[in-house]
């Protein structure tokens, strides 16, 4: 978590700062801080709040002239978000300035020594015992910033992205990372940093990724020196080039990413399937399946591992594996899996799901099933992050960024991939005959023109959205391929209008949560012709008669449920296994509607952040 930028070069650094927090506010946003130095003084201002809080506050208080700047934007971890506490931070010379994002786990042991030598600290932040452990170790060593932030770092347990400078020195930047990501824009005579490349894609398209324990010395007149943070080794920088346009980032004319994303969906799978789904020749070709299928062949079971709306796609995977390759599947919470001693074996293959590519827990998952021998393959929609790295193997999902907090074209393009990958394996194993096969393919090929129709009801849902904005609990319903759904549906609510919403299997719901049903509790179910149709009237039956009030999302042409229902909302007709791509859709529209009438942040949620890179 925690958003990280910088520029060293020719032009004002503060306007490139200002617009990358911007950018990178998805990543936390509960303070945000900047640095920057005008060729003679170093001054910084740091606020509680948003970026445009700080914005406001820097246009007043400091000069925003000079070329090395450096800003931060928090997503708390130690210490509560106010102005103290946000970054940059300095060390007790007032020489190191720097920002981070992660976690240093060992802080206080290292703050006690500092303590004891003299230092004093004035946040209860992890990041200002760095800066002052990196001046220690100057004054002690007589080294320069690059040598004292590699054996500070060697100090350090936990997680980091850092970008740290001297104010005697303000030729240099010096960035490094474990476990959190970090970017280097590779100008003309200037140098960019970033979380990721959005802060600089107007200015270059060659960047930098770090690995893992490497850092680099950024330095005006030089080329970027990559060193590895261990052994002192210089590497050789591998310059790629960026998959990324200003355009993709922007909101074309939306109120909110979140908006924006969700109406993307059509084009967005359509990138999924680009050059895999080739329905006209029977085929689907994606290289990572193609490259390891006798491992898939032959698996003891498929172990998915992931966290929040990506767990959801791995649980409908999990129906899809199991129904149309006959593969047996279990699907884990990362977070649970690391460290509860799982038992793991080499023919056992492990999927990891993340729209981020940099979530703490599905990386740890993954180093751990490698550890024991597993073959682990990615499904990640952003292109060079750590999981896409860290597996053997992988699908990407092409979505393109996602910027509202709330996962929506990422979730629908994962389950479009993990829809690809069961339908190989089942033609492969022939599970599927040849021409219920091609019939799939073809189903699957027509999921964009569904989607799109499906974005039709949006006025019917703003109207029902009016209905139930003021609500305090709601349930989700849904049985089969449409529990996930139902999972999904409660979490978007629940994140983004902080509703308190639950997801069930709707014959669960006699089992403890009908004991909830009154007039005032809303039940959306998720209730569409293929879903064990009769068995889903049944309960609507059982809801209707506690009064309970119900949001349906029925199939086109439903008569029966559309009688029972409040709302019925209906969704076009496809084959049963592809309902989730199409049903999920208002139930988007639903949340992001009702967050909206209830003035809550769509985009940056409270207490959320867009990458876990924290456990
Ligand atoms: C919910 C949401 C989160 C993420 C979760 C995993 O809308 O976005 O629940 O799905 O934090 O993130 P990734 O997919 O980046 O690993």
């Amino acid at each position: 978590m925690c958003g990280i930028v910088g520029y060293i070069g020719y032009r004002d650094a503060y306007p490139i700062v200002i617009k990358g927090l911007e950018r990178l506010e998805y990543r936390g946003y509960d303070s945000a801080g900047v640095a920057l130095y005008d060729g003679e003084e170093l001054h910084i201002c740091k606020t509680k709040g948003k970026v445009s809080d700080l914005k406001d506050k820097v246009e007043k208080d400091i000069p925003t002239k000079g070329s090395l700047g450096i800003g931060h934007t928090r997503w708390a971890t130690h210490g509560v978000p106010n102005d103290v506490n946000s970054h940059p931070h300095q060390s007790n010379s007032g020489d190191i300035v720097l920002i981070h994002n992660g976690i240093i786990e060992n802080y206080a042991s290292i703050k006690q020594e500092l303590t004891k030598r003299g230092y004093s600290f004035y946040s209860d932040t992890d990041t200002e015992v760095l800066a002052n452990l990196i001046q220690e170790v100057m004054k002690i060593e007589k080294v320069k910033l690059g040598k004292a932030v590699q054996i500070a770092l060697k100090q350090v347990v936990g997680a980091y992205a850092i970008a740290v400078f001297d104010r005697r020195k303000p030729d240099e930047i010096v960035v490094a990372r474990l476990g959190s990501p970090l970017a280097i824009g590779i100008g003309k005579n200037e140098y960019f940093v970033g979380s990721d490349a959005s802060p600089f894609i107007e200015y270059t398209s060659n960047a930098i990724y770090l690995e893992d324990e490497e850092m680099a010395i950024i330095r005006i007149g030089r080329d970027v020196k990559v060193r590895s943070i261990n052994d002192d080794e210089q590497l050789d920088a591998n310059i790629q080039e960026l998959q990324l346009s200003l355009e993709q980032i922007e909101k074309k004319g939306y109120d909110h990413f979140m908006l924006k994303e969700i109406y993307e969906q059509p084009s967005a799978i359509l990138d999924t399937f680009r050059g895999r789904l080739l329905p006209n020749e029977g085929i689907i070709k994606m290289s990572g399946i193609e490259d390891n299928l006798s491992k898939f062949l032959n698996a003891n079971r498929i172990v998915i591992v992931a966290c929040g709306t990506s767990w959801h796609a791995g649980l409908v995977a999990e129906y899809l594996f199991e129904d149309l390759a006959r593969i047996p599947v279990e699907v884990e919470y990362a977070s649970e899996f690391r460290y509860r001693n799982p038992v793991i074996k080499r023919d056992d293959v492990v999927i990891a799901i993340s729209q981020s590519g940099e979530t703490a827990d599905t990386l740890a998952a993954i180093k751990l099933a490698k550890s024991m021998g597993a073959f682990v393959f990615g499904v990640c929609n952003v292109v060079g992050s750590s999981i896409a790295r860290e597996t053997n193997a992988g699908a990407y999902t092409h979505a393109g960024p996602e910027i509202g907090v709330a996962s929506t074209k990422a979730f629908t393009t994962q389950i479009t991939v993990l829809t690809l990958i069961a339908l190989r394996l089942a033609n492969a194993k022939g599970t599927l005959s040849t021409s219920d096969y091609k019939k799939c393919l073809f189903d699957l090929e027509a999921i964009p023109r569904r989607v799109e129709e499906v974005l039709d009801v949006n006025d019917q849902i703003v109207k029902i959205a009016e209905n139930y904005s003021d609500v305090a609990n709601c349930l989700y319903l849904g049985r089969k391929y449409n529990f996930p759904v139902a999972l999904e549906g409660a979490l978007k609510l629940k994140e983004i209008s902080y509703i308190h919403a639950e997801g069930y299997p709707a014959a669960e719901m006699k089992h403890g949560p009908i004991a909830l049903i009154d007039e005032q509790m809303p039940v959306v179910v998720i209730a569409t012709k293929k879903g064990n149709y009769e068995k889903i009237v049944s309960n609507i039956q059982e809801i209707k008669s506690r009064r309970g009030r119900i949001i349906a999302v029925v199939t086109q042409g439903d008569t029966m449920i559309k009688e029972m229902a409040d709302y019925a909302i209906e969704i076009p007709e496809t084959v049963e296994f592809l309902t989730p791509l199409i049903a999920t859709i208002p139930l988007q529209l639903l949340s992001y509607h009702i967050a909206v009438m209830r003035g809550c942040n769509v985009d940056q949620p409270r207490n959320l952040a867009k990458s876990v890179t924290v456990e």
